[in-house]
């Protein structure tokens, strides 16, 4: 049996669904992958829950409640620093769900290369570091033989790179576009019923679709994210933010969706890359679909993305399940897939 060793960085909503579904997954994970799954560490930003030596052979996993306040157990420890736990195990996966930061990466940059520096795999939800320095992260992973598992930031349980790089193996992916953001596509579809624009955020924000300040989704700054680490992951260049042109969703005149509605068309978010005969695009934006584009009937908060090749035409992937267990999801993927070798 193959044992993989976790360190988690972040506690907050998705590193507890992490938690909660692993724990959940891990018998499934011994049968069919013969892979045991090892929490040795968890951190917030106030320190970590730490096996110590003579707790090595335990397992967090079965230690630790998920939801339970984590300072209050035998293995919090306030002074836990990340290089501590780094070289108190063997190497394994280090998985990062600490706060997207697009402007600098931080926090979760500079751990990131510490995890990589010290020979550790890493699984991320937290889209900052890849936007800020996706170029430099991907060599030292590939220095170093490491994995630099990304589903769970370019759209978690959408499958967005395993379609790119596995599933399209061979063919040319000529450029893409998608609904990549639940949160905005929501509201959007919302508004197309009637509803306006302040309403429709409220709804998303009860429902917890929505995130108490929604500016990154709703300004276009998560799509915007998201299509920079596909382009970036397929293609191996090293886009930064400042080459997406980005739209956001908040000054969509309600006009807009009465036309559309006349015509049998939809507004939605795209982002997209496309090759242009004067280079490459990289945008978000608001986009009019009538009934035959294949994204016409992703509505709510589902999500979907369409890949355009020489040789296998256009492959569409909608759903993926757009909430924190998703997005748990997508970790445990990138982890069992290290495990057998896949990334
Ligand atoms: N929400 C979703 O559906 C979704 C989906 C895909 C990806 N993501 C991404 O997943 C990540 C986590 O999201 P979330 O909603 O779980 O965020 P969250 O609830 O705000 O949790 C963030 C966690 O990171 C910890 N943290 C902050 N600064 C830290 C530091 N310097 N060192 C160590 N830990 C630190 C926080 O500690 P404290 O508890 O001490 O504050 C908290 O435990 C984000 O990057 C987000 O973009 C979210």
């Amino acid at each position: 049996m193959k044992t993989m060793n976790i360190i988690l960085m972040g506690y907050g909503r998705v590193g507890q669904a992490f938690v909660r579904l692993v724990q959940e997954k891990q018998e499934d994970c011994r049968e069919k992958y013969n892979l045991r799954l090892h929490l040795m560490a968890v951190f917030n930003s106030r320190g970590g829950l730490f096996l110590a030596q003579d707790d090595k052979d335990r397992n967090l996993l079965a230690d630790f409640e998920p939801g339970s306040n984590p300072e209050k157990s035998v293995f919090w420890r306030p002074d836990l620093a990340l290089a501590e736990a780094l070289k108190s195990f063997d190497a394994g996966v280090w998985v990062d769900c600490t706060p997207s930061n697009l402007k600098d990466g931080e926090p979760g940059l500079g751990y990131m290369r510490r995890a990589l520096d010290a020979g550790w795999h890493v699984v991320t939800a937290n889209k900052g570091p890849l936007v800020v320095d996706f170029g430099g992260l991907w060599k030292k992973a590939r220095i170093k033989r490491l994995s630099l598992g990304m589903s769970g930031a370019a759209a978690a349980a959408l499958p967005t790179l395993d379609v790119a790089l596995k599933a399209l193996a061979g063919a040319e992916i000529l450029g893409f576009e998608g609904i990549l953001n639940g949160t905005t596509n929501y509201i959007l579809t919302r508004m197309g019923k009637g509803m306006g624009y302040g309403e429709a955020l409220r709804e998303a924000q009860q429902k917890g679709i929505a995130e108490p300040n929604p500016s990154q989704d709703v300004d276009g700054w998560d799509t915007a994210a998201k299509i920079l680490i596909i382009t970036n992951a397929i293609f191996h260049t090293g886009y930064t933010l400042a080459d997406v042109r980005v739209e956001g969703i908040s000054h969509v005149r309600p006009g807009l969706f009465l036309e559309a509605r006349k015509t049998g068309r939809k507004i939605k978010l795209i982002g997209r890359f496309i090759q242009r005969p004067r280079g490459p695009l990289l945008e978000t934006r608001i986009a009019q679909l009538d009934s035959s584009h294949p994204l016409f009937g992703v509505d709510g908060a589902r999500k979907g993305v369409t890949f355009f090749t020489d040789s296998m035409d256009s492959v569409t992937v909608t759903g993926g399940k757009s909430d924190l267990r998703g997005a748990a999801a997508a970790l445990l993927k990138d982890i069992i897939n290290i495990s057998e070798g896949q990334i």
